[in-house]
């Protein structure tokens, strides 16, 4: 009973402001620029870090003492990279990737006990949660939960990540920060009640090795 409950929070919530989707996606596309001012490559690998607020990469944790599966997180400590992922624009002749575009983001290499996919999916693991799970499924034709995109922020040569679907009437929505007591986890989703902090991104080549993290 919990469980429907919370389903039917979520989309109710994704739902609720669905006028606005139109206008959120009629921005003219660009191309990605990566932090060495290169375009983003489709199917490459990239370090996800934080333009503005702080501390650590994204990667994927477990939520609070659960063992699977796991949720997009940022890492607590800025020296750390987190996990490389890929986007894979919905039309996969894009060789390049474009704001205002939706594309499915994956982990390159979801090394992890549990059986998961790396594509990224908006999920719930208690009522009011919206985060970000990683057993996604990549691909046109795949439910609208599994559709994100990039859109330039306010902060010049930084980016937004947002859960915008591949399907009319609902939401386009930024993805930030939240946590809950004292797990001592950054989880990435939607906007949750309590505590939740806006995220604007850059992007570093994954196998770049020369490449100098001045952020
Ligand atoms: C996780 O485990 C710790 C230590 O056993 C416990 O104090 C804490 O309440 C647990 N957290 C959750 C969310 O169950
Ligand atoms: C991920 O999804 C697959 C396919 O639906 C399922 O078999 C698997 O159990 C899921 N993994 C986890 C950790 O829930």
């Amino acid at each position: 009973m919990k469980l429907a409950l919370s389903t039917v929070t979520l989309f109710l919530f994704l739902f609720t402001f669905s006028t606005k989707a139109s206008g959120l996606r009629a921005d003219t596309p660009e191309a990605v620029v990566d932090i060495s001012g290169e375009e983003l490559k489709a199917g490459a690998s990239y370090y996800v870090f934080p333009a503005t607020g702080g501390r650590g990469g994204l990667s994927f944790n477990t939520f609070g003492n659960d063992t699977c599966p796991h949720v997009v997180v940022q890492e607590w400590s800025e020296l750390s990279k987190g996990k490389p992922v890929q986007f894979l624009p919905l039309n996969p002749e894009n060789d390049a990737v474009f704001t205002s575009t939706n594309l499915n983001i994956k982990f390159s290499e979801m090394i992890s006990i549990c059986v998961e996919s790396g594509v990224w999916k908006i999920t719930k693991r208690i009522s009011e949660a919206r985060h970000v799970g990683t057993n996604g499924t990549a691909g046109a034709n795949q439910d609208f939960v599994n559709w994100f995109m990039i859109e330039k922020a306010e902060t010049e040569g930084a980016y937004k990540l947002k859960f915008c679907p591949n399907a009319p009437y609902i939401v386009c929505q930024d993805l930030g920060i939240f946590y809950w007591g004292d797990d001592g986890k950054r989880y990435v989703g939607l906007a949750n009640p309590g505590e939740f902090e806006p995220l604007t991104v850059v992007f570093q080549k994954a196998n770049d090795v020369n490449a100098v993290m001045s952020i």
